[in-house]
């Protein structure tokens, strides 16, 4: 049976849970394995206190509701790919005041920039739909199945000021197979995700991942 940590106590000293917050753009499969995984007790000492998201009506923000997690959606400014600098210092107070300390990037479009970047130094990780460091940016399933890779996969890595560059966590490797198609191939490399994020989430709260 698993007890949030913030209800266990070792040696007399009582452990706090990993809080975190998850930022998300789109349909939130990646966020739903993590609620699913913290729900059944296989996220270690990992807490997920909110999630936030950039676009209206996202999917995401209904797995929030379905899991009980508070999901709100926050404007991010004018530009597409980017916070506008006053949104980002914004963004970082609404999920400081969530209470996360850490923050993990599923399915998020947006780069970071200073104002999260400072607020949670080393504490954020990024999903990305390729091995890294192979086709970064935009569209990572796309880029290797158009290069006709006969494997690709996807990465957890921590998040610097370089897109795509911060340091590996892990990767978990797909096979293009003869028989698959471009949605075959990116089914698989979801499902993979899927496994990896939690885990690697897991690992973190208990201590087992050194930057
Ligand atoms: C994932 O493939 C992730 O690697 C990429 O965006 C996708 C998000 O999917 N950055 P979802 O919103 O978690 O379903």
């Amino acid at each position: 049976m698993h007890f949030p940590a913030r209800f266990r106590v070792g040696s007399g000293v009582a452990f706090s849970a990993m809080k975190f917050a998850i930022l998300g753009s789109g349909t939130g499969s990646n966020a739903e394995a993590i609620l699913k995984a913290y729900r059944a007790g296989t996220l270690g000492d990992a807490e997920p206190v909110a999630i936030f998201c950039d676009i209206p009506g996202a999917k995401i923000l209904e797995h929030g509701k379905a899991y009980g997690v508070p999901a709100v959606q926050l404007d991010p400014g004018p530009f597409k790919t980017k916070f506008s600098p006053e949104r980002e210092a914004a963004w970082a107070q609404a999920i400081k005041d969530s209470g996360a300390e850490w923050i993990v990037l599923a399915g998020f479009m947006r780069v970071l920039k200073a104002p999260l970047l400072e607020a949670f130094p080393n504490r954020i990780i990024n999903l990305h739909p390729s091995l890294l460091p192979s086709f970064q940016g935009l569209d990572g399933i796309g880029q290797a199945w158009r290069y006709g890779v006969a494997v690709s996969g996807c990465t957890v890595h921590f998040v610097n000021a370089e897109l795509d560059r911060g340091a590996i966590i892990d990767q978990a490797v797909v096979r293009r197979e003869k028989t698959d198609t471009q949605e075959t191939f990116a089914q698989k490399i979801h499902a993979q995700e899927h496994k990896i994020l939690p885990d690697v989430i897991r690992r973190i709260s208990l201590g087992e991942v050194v930057l």
